[in-house]
């Protein structure tokens, strides 16, 4: 009986959140995609309502745009609902970038990087015009890792993991832990190549801003998931089926 409810909870919780996202993915790609647009891909669960949507626009509006993608899985997405693609090198300047987050504060800063495209995601973004966050409720925080307990993703070199987990515990305090693969078969790789470490239980009063200019300092460290200053508006899908837009 006990565990008959919990599974109900629980897929009423998964569907609700499911749902949060979707609305809030249609709406960002109903209001800032236009025809003739360059749109940036992001990636992660959120993202595939945000194509899904573009796919049926494409259909239903004859909406012309193409697309960058921001990983291999953003990639897949597009190829699979048959959208155009295209590339920074042949178009340098994007109309909008729409992606999801781990978290959000209030000031629009985030945390990115949980599925591991924080490098590709931050190098489409910065040639957009406009970033478009898309995320469910969970997402909103007032302050960073208010939410996000999972850590800061930070993309790193394979051959300087360990001095730079242990930099950054000296210097910032916090644990910084190796992301592994499912069942610890070994480091999760990037599409890039590189590792990621997880930088956890950190001190939310740093100033993030200095933070990721000082970390991107440091040889080896090839991007970090705070993306400070970057989006230009936040969509959160809600409980009861309202949008939060935060800009
Ligand atoms: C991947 C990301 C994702 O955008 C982020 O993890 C959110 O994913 P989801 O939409 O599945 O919650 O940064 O690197």
């Amino acid at each position: 009986m006990f565990s008959k409810n919990l599974n109900f909870v629980r897929r009423y919780f998964v569907m609700s959140l499911q749902e949060a996202k979707k609305i809030a993915a249609r709406q960002a790609v109903d209001e800032h995609v236009q025809s003739g647009n360059l749109v940036g891909i992001g990636s992660g669960s959120t993202v595939i309502f945000a194509v899904e949507r573009l796919a049926e626009r494409v259909k239903k509006e004859d909406l012309k745009v193409q697309c960058v993608p921001t990983s291999f899985q953003a990639r897949e997405l597009v190829i699979k609902h048959q959208l155009p693609l295209t590339d920074l090198n042949i178009n340098p300047l994007l109309d909008v970038c729409i992606d999801g987050a781990d978290e959000v504060d209030s000031n629009l800063n985030l945390i990115k990087g949980g599925g591991g495209c924080l490098l590709q995601e931050k190098i489409v973004a910065s040639c957009s015009k406009k970033l478009i966050i898309i995320a469910d409720y969970t997402k909103n925080s007032s302050k960073l890792g208010d939410q996000y307990k999972k850590g800061i993703p930070i993309e790193v070199s394979p051959m300087v993991y360990v001095p730079i987990q242990k930099k950054i515990e000296r210097l910032y305090g916090g644990k910084v832990e190796l992301r592994m693969a499912v069942m610890k078969a070994g480091p999760v790789i990037t599409d890039n190549g590189n590792f990621i470490l997880d930088w956890k239980e950190f001190n939310q009063d740093h100033d993030w801003k200095k933070i990721n200019t000082d970390l991107l300092l440091t040889p080896g460290i090839v991007e970090t998931g705070l993306f400070i200053g970057m989006a230009t508006k936040a969509y959160f899908g809600l409980k009861d089926g309202s949008i939060k837009k935060q800009e």
